[in-house]
């Protein structure tokens, strides 16, 4: 099996993560220093978001140069004795790789829209109106009124999806094609194992279409791979496309474009369901998804870095998650919400457990957000989406453990109120506690590990239950599991399908089997027993 179809990730935001210099940014040496906890929970694979040079318009993902690391995290070196020792320890990594544009203070742009004679003009996209591609949505609706910016000096405009600090690369460019896959190799020599490719519908634009899953971007996206492939077998691209899932599919081409896509649809309807204490917007979605090529795996998901995208929903739906998961209008930005996992539970930990439990066990690999493991809290207070990238909560020291910099010197305050502060949500004190949310964390994955079923294995659901009982059994040729969950209050009985069976997470004194009742959001994880 390739490493990822079953591999566990965890999306690390390095300035976030663990400061070594104390100057209030989490750097490479942080990093370091923590990778017996990432070891010890489990993971396979990190996840780095970007820590190239950028003026941070968008927290790195405006890139000022492809071939660096941003002063604040160390040096190229520290990046590299970093990847050694990730790899002596089997934790993999993979790399936000920005492509679709660069910061307005990358070079290439500065050169670029220094003049239209510029060699590089054609690097970005210049236009006299800015009535071209207008079927193309925006995408940061709160910020910008358009995909054009004005250039006083060249009096043309640019092409952004994204903020105007972020004019886009041109595409039809080979050039920029080119220049594109030589970053690439430099990061794979450095023995990085794959990219997540940042918003990758829309690398081409083409007037009467909405400029997103173009066939010329497919076509530059199989180049990529092709590279990768011919260059670096083993390591892997990962897409970031915001689609539906018969949008998505393309993504993967014929087992020749992308080795694996997030599953965005179902991400937002695992939280519907809950809400609901109704089955069917998962089963719908999943049923709706199509079968993927051998070899390509879906990423899934609860929460990342950005908003909590309600893109991928209808108008009502969207409304709903509005209303129960937002209700204050500081808790949404652009079309999602901007809170982290446990403060949308509420903090009630029985109900974080079963969203964990749907993540773990429904197919796909997990990708666990930093700090998501022991339930961080979010501060709305805070700009854009930076109200879920605070400080990760190691300990009660100074900081949370997380710098020994003065607090007005940490990048952004730390958590610091009752519920969610470093005071009572850390990783110290949850390692003490056998019952805490990072233990529960930390033994789905353990467990998950001896059932390589989840990553490759069928599902079959049990449809003749109650809606708020989201069945499933996940079935190879070797394994066979029965998950059960309770997506309502109330305490449930459910009749197992005939037979004995073993308790594969938590154990039991008794095999269950016949009726058996589930707690309050509760969830199981069952093996048949082989009968002697
Ligand atoms: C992706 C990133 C997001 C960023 C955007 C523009 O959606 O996840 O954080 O703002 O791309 O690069």
């Amino acid at each position: 099996m390739k490493w990822y179809m079953n591999a566990i990730f965890y999306q690390v935001y390095l300035r976030a993560f663990h400061d070594a210099d104390g100057n209030g940014w989490g750097d490479f040496l942080g990093l370091r220093q923590k990778i017996d906890y990432l070891e010890w929970l489990g993971v396979d694979c990190i996840w780095m978001m970007p820590i190239y040079p950028s003026p941070l318009r968008d927290d790195g993902y405006d890139i000022s140069s492809f071939y660096g690391i941003h002063q604040n995290y160390g040096l190229l070196e520290d990046f590299r004795m970093t990847v050694e020792e990730l790899k002596r320890r089997n934790i993999r990594i993979i790399m936000d790789l920005v492509v679709n544009h660069t910061s307005d203070q990358h070079p290439w742009f500065i050169d670029s829209r220094s003049s239209k004679d510029s060699p590089m003009r054609d690097f970005y996209v210049w236009s006299d109106t800015d009535e071209l591609y207008e079927d193309a949505r925006i995408i940061f609706l709160d910020t910008e009124k358009s995909n054009w910016a004005y250039d006083e000096q060249t009096g043309q405009y640019y092409w952004h999806r994204f903020y105007s600090s972020q004019p886009d690369l041109n595409f039809d460019n080979e050039e920029v094609q080119d220049e594109i896959l030589k970053a690439l190799g430099f990061w794979l020599d450095l023995g990085i194992d794959g990219f997540r490719v940042d918003a990758v519908p829309y690398l081409i634009e083409r007037d009467g279409t909405n400029s997103e899953n173009l066939p010329e971007t497919h076509d530059y996206l199989k180049k990529m791979r092709t590279y990768v492939d011919e260059n670096y077998p083993d390591a892997i691209l990962l897409a970031e496309a915001n689609q539906w899932a018969h949008d998505l599919l393309p993504y993967f081409g014929d087992g020749d474009e992308f080795h694996m896509c997030f599953h965005f649809p179902v991400m937002p309807r695992l939280y519907m369901a809950l809400a609901k204490g109704d089955r069917t917007s998962i089963v719908e979605i999943l049923e709706d998804t199509p079968e993927i090529p051998e070899n390509t795996q879906w990423a899934t998901f609860l929460r990342n870095h950005d908003e909590l995208t309600l893109e991928m929903v209808t108008d009502e739906e969207r409304q709903f998650m509005w209303d129960f998961y937002a209700p204050e209008q500081r808790q949404r930005i652009n079309l999602g919400i901007r809170r982290r996992l446990a403060p949308l539970m509420e903090n009630d930990q029985s109900r974080i457990e079963l969203m964990k439990s749907m993540l773990m066990t429904l197919p796909g690999a997990p990708v666990l957000y930093y700090g998501d493991e022991i339930g961080m809290g979010d501060n709305v207070q805070l700009f854009d989406r930076n109200g879920v990238r605070t400080p990760m909560q190691w300990n009660t020291e100074h900081n949370g453990g997380f710098s020994t910099a003065p607090a007005e010197l940490l990048y952004t305050s730390i958590i610091n109120d009752p519920d969610y502060g470093y005071n009572t949500v850390n990783v110290e004190n949850q390692m003490r506690n056998g019952s805490s949310l990072l233990h529960i964390v930390r033994r789905m994955i353990q467990t998950r590990k001896k059932f390589p079923v989840f990553g490759t294995g069928g599902i079959e659901w049990l449809h003749d239950l109650p809606e708020h009982l989201l069945c499933f059994w996940r079935k190879d040729e070797t394994q066979t599991l029965l998950i059960l969950h309770n997506l309502s209050n109330e305490e449930v009985t459910v009749t197992l399908p005939e037979g004995k069976y073993e308790d594969v997470m938590y154990g039991s004194a008794k095999p269950p089997e016949g009726e058996i009742t589930m707690l309050p959001y509760g969830y199981r994880w069952l093996a048949p027993m082989i009968e002697e």
